[in-house]
């Protein structure tokens, strides 16, 4: 690893954080669509490359107790957060290991699921082909590696913002945010680079560093991903979440024409994240040996369903209202069928996957049931209540991490399931009296923070 990106690590300290696309609950759903028979993830070997402090990973460990999880991270404190959180929350089926992946030999592999989130843009390049080397080496033979990365078709125009503001820090000696700062003073409302800067700014001091201006911060074209990935005996089969196979913002006529000049799923996608400038991508790779099954749309009758909020718009009205029916939770698409008996089952599948596509539902892979309604006795689950207690995010039952204001964490960390609704409301009173307590406490519900 080089020097540089090494003392980043090691002087600061890296934001600790969960990533729904790298979710196995929604990756395998795209690979099953591509027609692999990927394992379940209830039961499976999981690995995470860059686990960092083990958020990503711990959170998964609790809803899989019958999977084995193991995390490796270069940096020796973060390994060792990781083992103390696994420990305090007597965890047994997740290991981590503090270890180079240049160095890393696994006991017990083959993989179902390879994790390397954050890791592939921000990396030499020796270490790129040993991830891809590695996932090839260990993946069982009908798994798969997540494995995301900065895209070159967005970050051009970054590039040169990030280089004006590493002038300014170099002149003046200040950080990453007043550099940005001090631009936008100097850069006119409507330049383009404006809002760039106000995007840059949006993501904070804590990841600014280990992004934007990593000392390694490498973004690719997708066909140079994909050509690495088959040079090293991978097949790529799209985004790992089936939501973001189509940027946000692309119109429909544009889809159209684009579609019509790509000759096939590659040109057509890298001809997108050009026209959006789209800057990230995490794609799903297998083995080139793994064989792939002709899926048809029936293969949506497998996942659970949910609208993803604020969509409804998007969504044909009556299979809206199905899937609302039953929300918060996501439900076997059988369920929403049953409540859409009179309808044709051809017509409503095809109507779920215009959903899917254009992020409206989400496809998991197993049912998630909770209430929104808070209970009486709240009560947070055991690393819920660990990351209340040391001020870090809360992972939601869509594996997408919460933080909150200082003040709202004593509070959190009350919620151990022995005290009332009212004694919580009086406690919030006292910590913080500016907060809407029963608002915020069905909101919480309602991201599934108390669910067993
Ligand atoms: C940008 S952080 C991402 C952390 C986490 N995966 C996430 O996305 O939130 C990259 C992580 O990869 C680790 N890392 C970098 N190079 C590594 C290597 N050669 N072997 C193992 N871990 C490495 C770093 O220590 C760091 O924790």
């Amino acid at each position: 690893m080089s020097d540089s990106i090494h003392e980043l690590y090691q002087t600061r300290e890296y934001p600790p954080m969960s990533h729904p696309s790298s979710d196995p609950a929604v990756s395998a759903v795209a690979a099953r669509m591509s027609g692999l028979a990927v394992p379940h993830p209830r039961r499976a070997s999981i690995l995470e490359i860059g686990c960092c402090s083990g958020h990503h990973l711990i959170p998964l460990a609790q809803r899989w107790p019958d999977s084995h999880f193991i995390g490796i991270d270069l940096i020796e404190s973060s390994i060792r957060k990781a083992n103390e959180y696994a420990l305090e929350i007597g965890l047994k089926n997740i290991q981590f290991q503090a270890v180079d992946l240049l160095n890393y030999q696994p006991k017990n592999g083959p993989f179902d699921f390879i994790i390397a989130h954050g890791f592939f843009s921000w990396v030499p390049d020796a270490v790129k082909a040993a991830l891809l080397r590695f996932c090839r080496e260990h993946l069982s033979p009908t798994g798969i590696a997540t494995v995301s990365f900065n895209l070159e078709s967005g970050w051009k125009s970054r590039q040169p913002v990030i280089e004006k503001a590493r002038a300014i820090q170099q002149a003046i000696g200040c950080d990453e945010v007043e550099s940005l700062q001090i631009l936008q003073n100097l850069t006119e409302k409507n330049h383009p680079e404006a809002s760039i800067i106000l995007d840059m700014l949006a993501k904070g001091s804590e990841i600014l560093a280990f992004d934007d201006f990593s000392p390694i911060n490498d973004p690719w074209p997708l066909d140079r991903f994909v050509s690495a990935a088959a040079h090293h005996g991978l097949r790529w089969l799209g985004e790992s979440n089936p939501n973001e196979n189509i940027p946000r913002g692309v119109s429909s006529e544009m889809i159209g024409e684009l579609k019509s000049n790509a000759a096939e799923a590659l040109s057509f996608q890298t001809a997108m994240d050009e026209h959006s400038g789209r800057t990230f991508r995490s794609g799903v790779l297998c083995r080139d040996d793994a064989a792939l099954e002709r899926v048809s749309t029936n293969i949506a009758l497998d996942f659970s369903v949910r609208v993803v909020s604020d969509t409804g718009n998007r969504v044909e009205k009556a299979l809206f209202e199905a899937i609302q029916s039953f929300a918060p939770a996501a439900v076997p698409m059988c369920n929403v069928l049953n409540v859409m008996k009179n309808d044709d089952q051809r017509v409503v599948l095809r109507q779920l996957f215009e959903g899917v596509h254009n992020a409206s539902i989400q496809l998991r892979i197993e049912p998630v049931y909770f209430s929104e309604e808070p209970p009486d006795f709240p009560k947070l689950d055991a690393f819920r209540l660990l990351c209340a207690r040391n001020q870090l995010p809360l992972v939601d039952a869509w594996h997408v991490p919460c933080r909150f204001p200082d003040a709202h964490y004593p509070v959190l960390a009350a919620m151990d399931g022995t005290r009332h609704f009212d004694d919580l409301a009086a406690l919030s009173k006292t910590k913080c009296p500016e907060l809407a307590f029963t608002p915020w406490l069905r909101h919480l519900a309602a991201r599934g923070m108390f669910a067993e």
